[in-house]
């Protein structure tokens, strides 16, 4: 194929998907988000500054999945009068992170909405059979009456998101969404075969998976950047 319609194709696929081939996918698509997410993907960004742009990102992923909550007027007094205004109504928010990446959407989750509950859900991904595996799991009392958000920056099979979202089911919350910072197009169609009520707010979505069921172009392994697990500058991960 001649390298104009190839560039062509790269450059308008994601938004194809993100506007045609899912439903209830929310691409954020701030300018500032992009950009914070490009230095993020460089490999040369330390876990630092990984660190803080994920922590960033996750407010402007939070703003937008907020964006309908439900608010009830109250009477308040300001300096100078008396008036009506809207404060969030019902129980506190839930965010459930999937451990352990899910940790650094949370901290800048939290920073928006600190009030928020929080559950955590143990979940690693076998690396034979890419199952994932349920090693921890707690979530605060009366989750029936709550909106829950799960966070994981990386949306790759979707193994493990649903397998997360199906275990939080047992606790019946009122509402669930979907929080991750980059997709691939096989996780997203996994995640709403089998959990089609799980709107999903994401930042890209990328091209497709390798056969690590690594996100490419990605950004690599979310946990081990956050952390400073592996030596990516010497590529000794097997995914990379
Ligand atoms: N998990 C990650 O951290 N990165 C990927 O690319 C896929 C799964």
């Amino acid at each position: 194929m001649h390298n104009f319609y190839k560039k062509l194709i790269i450059a308008v696929l994601p938004l194809f998907l993100a506007t045609f081939a899912f439903a209830d996918v929310h691409v954020v698509d701030h300018p500032l988000v992009q950009h914070k997410l490009t230095l993020m993907r460089e490999k040369e960004t330390s876990s630092c500054e990984f660190r803080r742009l994920l922590r960033e990102i996750a407010m402007f992923l939070t703003y937008e999945a907020t964006r309908d909550l439900t608010t009830k007027q109250i009477d308040i007094e300001t300096p100078i009068s008396q008036m009506s205004a809207p404060m969030l109504s019902g129980k506190k928010l839930c965010f459930v992170s999937i451990l352990r990446a899910g940790n650094g959407l949370l901290e800048g989750m939290l920073e928006l909405v600190p009030s928020a509950r929080v559950a955590h859900i143990g979940m690693y991904r076998d690396p034979e059979t890419l199952t994932p595996v349920e090693y921890y799991f707690k979530t605060p009392p009366e989750m029936d009456s709550r909106d829950a958000f799960v966070v994981d920056p990386m949306l790759a099979t979707g193994n493990t998101a649903i397998a997360s979202i199906s275990r939080l089911k047992e606790k019946h919350p009122k509402s669930i969404r979907f929080i991750c910072l980059v997709a691939a197009p096989e996780g997203i169609r996994n995640l709403q075969a089998a959990h089609p009520d799980v709107e999903i707010y994401v930042a890209a979505i990328d091209e497709k998976l390798n056969e690590y069921a690594y996100i490419v172009p990605g950004l690599g392994d979310a946990g081990d950047r956050m952390y400073g697990t592996v030596d990516l500058l010497n590529k000794v991960h097997p995914g990379i």
